[in-house]
C-alpha cells in the first residue's frame, strides 16, 4: 500500500523526528499527543528543526512542510490513517494502552507500527484485532540524522504489512533493514552489550567515565563514547532495554550493571534529566559517577 497519511502517537523525541520526516518526505502527518500542552511543545520543537534547516539552506520552505503535520489529542481522529505509528515513552503496558485505544477506530486496512528498542511486536500486536498488519519499525535518535530504520517482521505479519513499512521507510529516505522479532532486533542485540560491558569495564577500574568515552571515539572513529551515549539515549530505556533482553536470551551480556540501575533508582535519567553518567549543568559536561 502506498502511504500518503501517517500518524504518529507520541511526539517527545523518537515521535517528533519521525514526524518531521515524514513531512519533510511530503506526507500528510498527523500527530497525536495526550495534552494540548504536549502537543503545543511538540509542534513547536517541529517548527524549530525546521526553521533551523531552512536557515541552514537545507529546506525550501519550512512553512510548506509544517502545513502537511495537524495535532489532536482525540484518537478518533486517526480513523483515516493508513499507517500507524506509536512511538511513546518505551513502557509496555503504555504501549498496550495505546493500541487497546486506537484499534477500535481505525480503518479495515491500516499498518500499526511499534517503534520499540526491544518490545515483543508480536506482544503488542496481539492486542489487537489486526495482528497480520501489524510491524515494528525502529527508528535511531536523532531521527532526522540517522540513516537506518529497522522493519520488523512478527510472526503474524503480512507480507504486504512489511511492504508497506519498507516502502514508507525508503520513502522518508531511510536506510531499510529487515528484523526479526527477538528482542533489540539487530542493533540493540549488538549496541547494549557494548554499552552493558562500558559499564562493566567501568566497575572494574579499566578507566575513569572520560577517559573510556575519549578511547571509543578516538580508537574506533565512534561520534560518541559509549557513556555519552547511554546518557543520550536515556538511562530508563537503556535499562528497560537490560530487563527485556535479559528475560529473553538470559545471557549474562544484557544484565543490567549496579551503577546503571543505582542512577535510574536516582533519577539520573542521562541528558533529559540533567545528570546521568554526566552532569549537564556545566559546559563542557562532567563525569558525574566516580568509582
Ligand atoms: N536533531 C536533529 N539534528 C541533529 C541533532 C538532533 N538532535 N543533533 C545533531 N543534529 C544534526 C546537526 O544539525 C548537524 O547537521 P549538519 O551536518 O547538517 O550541520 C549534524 O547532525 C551533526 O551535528 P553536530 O555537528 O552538532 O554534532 P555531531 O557531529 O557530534 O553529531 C550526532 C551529533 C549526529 C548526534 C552524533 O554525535 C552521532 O551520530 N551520535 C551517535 C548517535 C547514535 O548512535 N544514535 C543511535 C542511538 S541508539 C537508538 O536510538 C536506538 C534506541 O532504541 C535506543
Amino acid at each position: 500500500m502506498d502511504v500518503d497519511r501517517v500518524a504518529v502517537i507520541g511526539c517527545g523525541t523518537m515521535g517528533h523526528g519521525i514526524a518531521q520526516v515524514s513531512a519533510q518526505a511530503g506526507l500528510n502527518v498527523l500527530v497525536i499527543e495526550q495534552s494540548t500542552e504536549a502537543l503545543a511543545r511538540a509542534l513547536e520543537r517541529i517548527e524549530k528543526a525546521l526553521d533551523r534547516l531552512q536557515s541552514r539552506g537545507k529546506l525550501d520552505s519550512a512553512a510548506v512542510v509544517r502545513d502537511r503535520i495537524t495535532g489532536s489529542t482525540d484518537v478518533a481522529t486517526l480513523s483515516d490513517r493508513q499507517l500507524v505509528i506509536e512511538a511513546v515513552d518505551e513502557h509496555l503496558e503504555t504501549k498496550l494502552d495505546v493500541w487497546r485505544s486506537v484499534d477500535p477506530v481505525l480503518g479495515p486496512n491500516t499498518v500499526c507500527a511499534t517503534n520499540t528498542s526491544s518490545f515483543s511486536v508480536i506482544g503488542q500486536a496481539m492486542v489487537t484485532g489486526r495482528a497480520e498488519q501489524f510491524i515494528g519499525l525502529h527508528f535511531f535518535n536523532p531521527v532526522a540524522v540517522m540513516n537506518l530504520l529497522e522493519v520488523i517482521r512478527s510472526i503474524a505479519s503480512s507480507d504486504t504489512a512489511v511492504a508497506t513499512g519498507q516502502d514508507f521507510g525508503r520513502r522518508i529516505g531511510k536506510d531499510i533493514v529487515l528484523a526479526p522479532d527477538r528482542a533489540g532486533f539487530i542493533v540493540n542485540r549488538l549496541l547494549l552489550p557494548y554499552c552493558v560491558d562500558a559499564i562493566n569495564a567501568f566497575e572494574s577500574g579499566f578507566g575513569s567515565i572520560e577517559d573510556i568515552d575519549t578511547a571509543m571515539r578516538g580508537g574506533c572513529g565512534y561520534p560518541m563514547g559509549p557513556f555519552t551515549l547511554l546518557d543520550f539515549v536515556g538511562l530508563d530505556t537503556v535499562f528497560t532495554m537490560t530487563e527485556v533482553m535479559w528475560t529473553e536470551y538470559a545471557d549474562a551480556r544484557f544484565a543490567a550493571p549496579p551503577t546503571l540501575r543505582k542512577l535510574v533508582e536516582a533519577g539520573f535519567l542521562g541528558r533529559k534529566s540533567g545528570r546521568g553518567f554526566y552532569d549537564y549543568a556545566s559546559d563542557p559536561p562532567r563525569a558525574a559517577v566516580h568509582r
